[in-house]
């Protein structure tokens, strides 16, 4: 579904991206996982078109994306939850889940899909009218997924899910990402340096380092792998 080639980029004359190459397959969890500054939140930004690489390619279903703008990329089904959570404070929790569907005009579906978000986190519905801004860090992140889930995503690009987030939430967090992908069939892509929780969710997985995609292998492999156990695992 979705092809990374040998993408760099740069912020100035800083290089940020030298070399990554990943691949999303229909259906599948695919975690990049590394450490600050080795370039998941740049790669995310230049596959949705916040930023243009200075080489390589990414194409999804057969058609490149590079030089197209962000909201072309959304209305393609490329929807980004940003590490930050990119929600509207001043906004209550309600008017962020319709602003996340802003681009479409399936009515029955949307009223699906704002069901949807709330039987996965019931919270949000009681707290509906609240102001996004005055939500816990926690209410935050799943006010982000619900966001992001009501753009009807083919793909979905999560920028750290856990950030911030207490170990218990932590869990829930990814047993939502599981369940989004298994009941409503999404493709997720997740930028996050928790390896253990993004590989023990994850199909496959690519480890990002200064730059560059150095490894790959299902999320079990990576999670058995000595380099990884030694340098994200803390084994
Ligand atoms: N807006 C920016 N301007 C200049 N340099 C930037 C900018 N954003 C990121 N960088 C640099 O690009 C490199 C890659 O950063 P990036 O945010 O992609 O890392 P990351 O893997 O997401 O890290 P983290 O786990 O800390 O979120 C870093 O060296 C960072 O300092
Ligand atoms: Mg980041």
């Amino acid at each position: 579904m979705l092809e990374v080639k040998e993408l760099s980029a740069a912020y100035g004359k800083a290089i940020a991206l030298k070399s990554v190459s990943l691949k999303v397959n229909r259906g599948e969890i695919v975690s990049l996982i590394g450490a600050n500054g080795a370039g998941k939140t740049t790669t995310l930004r230049v596959i949705t078109g916040i930023i243009r690489p200075l080489r390589g390619e990414v194409i999804f279903k057969g058609k490149s994306l590079v030089g197209m703008e962000p909201y072309q990329i959304a209305s393609i089904g490329i929807i980004h939850v940003p590490e930050g959570r990119g929600l509207f404070p001043n906004m209550t929790v309600r008017e962020n889940l319709e602003m996340g569907a802003f681009l479409r005009k399936d009515k029955d579906g949307i009223e699906r899909d704002l069901d949807f978000v709330f039987s996965l986190f019931p919270v949000l519905k009681e707290r509906e009218k609240q102001l996004a801004g005055t939500l816990s860090g926690g209410e935050q992140q799943m006010l982000a997924i619900g966001k992001g889930l009501m753009g009807d995503p083919t793909l979905m690009l999560l920028d750290e899910p856990s950030l911030g987030l207490a170990p218990m939430l932590v869990d829930k967090i990814f047993d939502t990402i599981t369940q989004i992908n298994k009941e409503k069939g999404t493709t997720i892509l997740i930028a996050e340096q928790n390896a253990y929780m993004a590989l023990s969710i994850s199909h496959r997985a690519y480890v990002i380092e200064n730059g560059s995609t150095v490894m790959e292998g299902s999320g079990e492999e990576l999670l058995g792998n000595e380099h990884v156990r030694k340098a994200y695992l803390g084994m």
